[in-house]
């Protein structure tokens, strides 16, 4: 159980965040430290150029992230492989067998950055899927559709019944996370279904509807994919995350791209949030009046459907005020996190 100790301060077990982007190289050596304080452990995402495809690639990754991990900092990456049409069943198993491969993620190909080397029909990696579900390796799925006569904002609706019902036919024992679901759709689907599958929710999807993107102009930064929703879905989103249902753990979909990426004629989709990720999600926790339902979210449903111990320590937040900075510098380039230059009410200590 979460000590709220006084209204002022929560202290939770050491949580971890199950989906985020670190990149690579200057890079990833200025995001990680702020994904390393928030998190213990973070499900790393494989989509860099070029994917992460083979359990080798992994294992270079991983060796990168721990050499670029300041020293006293304790963090444990857990990696992905990104799965292909040509996915070998044969790497599914070697992934397994090297013990820090935890997932393999579906992309489907164009959904977003990256992906260009995804899936194009999932029957073609059914026999990867069976090894998968052979070994409980979990698959992570970014829900959207790609074709072109599908609305954006639908995208996720139809792919539940597209893709994941047949998926979750065809692969009955399949551990699924479907991740940063965005529609009381995703979170109907997950509540309701039957067998291994949980969802991540992000804190920019807890916090902001579609009207953010387009207030006063159009605000890049919070553009991500799947994009923000309408309110009714924002709303079913904090029910869900906060009603304690073990299915619903955090993943912060941290995605960092340098400002002039952002700030452009075709801008890159992706929020910049694990400078300050508890305290974003306390905000919304606090707003739906459950703050006590944070530290199952963050700390406790994500490694049972992972089936990995729960973190020793903890974290406190304090309610104290203070400026989201404009910019961080990353590497050569300046970043901007989601709501920079905003207060925030909790801090992490
Ligand atoms: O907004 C996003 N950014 N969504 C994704 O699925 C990918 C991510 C990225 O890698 O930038
Ligand atoms: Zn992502």
């Amino acid at each position: 159980m979460s000590i709220i100790e006084s209204p002022d301060t929560i202290t939770l077990i050491r949580p971890d965040d199950w989906h985020v982007h670190l990149r690579d190289g200057s890079h990833m050596a200025a995001v990680l430290p702020h994904t390393a304080r928030q998190f213990a452990r973070a499900i790393v995402m494989p989509n860099l150029k070029p994917p992460v495809t083979t359990a080798a690639d992994a294992s270079a990754y991983r060796d990168r992230i721990l050499t670029a991990l300041p020293a006293g900092m304790r963090f444990e990456p857990l990696m992905t492989l990104y799965l292909t049409d040509n996915t070998d069943p044969d790497e599914i198993r070697r992934a397994q067998e090297t013990g820090f491969i935890h997932a393999v993620k579906l992309y489907p190909a164009g959904a977003t950055t990256n992906s260009a080397a995804g899936v194009t029909d999932l029957r073609k990696c059914y026999k990867a899927l069976e090894v998968m579900q052979e070994l409980d390796m979990p698959l992570l799925v970014h829900g959207e559709v790609t074709d072109g006569d599908i609305d954006l904002f639908d995208r996720e609706a139809v792919f539940i019944e597209r893709v994941m019902r047949p998926l979750r036919r065809d692969f009955p024992e399949l551990k699924i996370v479907f991740e940063h679901i965005t529609t009381r759709d995703a979170a109907q689907y997950v509540a309701e279904a039957e067998g291994p599958i949980a969802a991540t929710i992000t804190a920019h999807h807890l916090l902001y509807n579609r009207n953010e993107i387009f207030k006063g102009g159009i605000n890049p930064h919070y553009y991500c994919l799947p994009v923000l929703k309408r309110e009714e879905h924002r709303l079913a989103l904090l029910t869900a995350a906060t009603s304690g249902d073990e299915r619903f753990f955090l993943g912060t979909d941290s995605a960092p791209h340098a400002v002039h990426a952002k700030e452009s004629a075709c801008g890159c989709a992706g929020c910049y949030t694990a400078l300050h990720a508890m305290e974003l999600y306390a905000t919304a926790f606090e707003q739906a009046g459950a703050l006590d339902k944070l530290e199952a979210f963050a700390s406790l449903n994500g490694p049972a459907f992972y089936g990995l111990p729960v973190n020793e320590g903890t974290v406190t937040l304090k309610r104290e005020a203070w400026t989201i900075p404009p910019s961080v510098t990353m590497g050569e380039h300046q970043l901007v996190p989601l709501d920079a230059g905003n207060q925030l009410n909790w801090k992490m200590l």
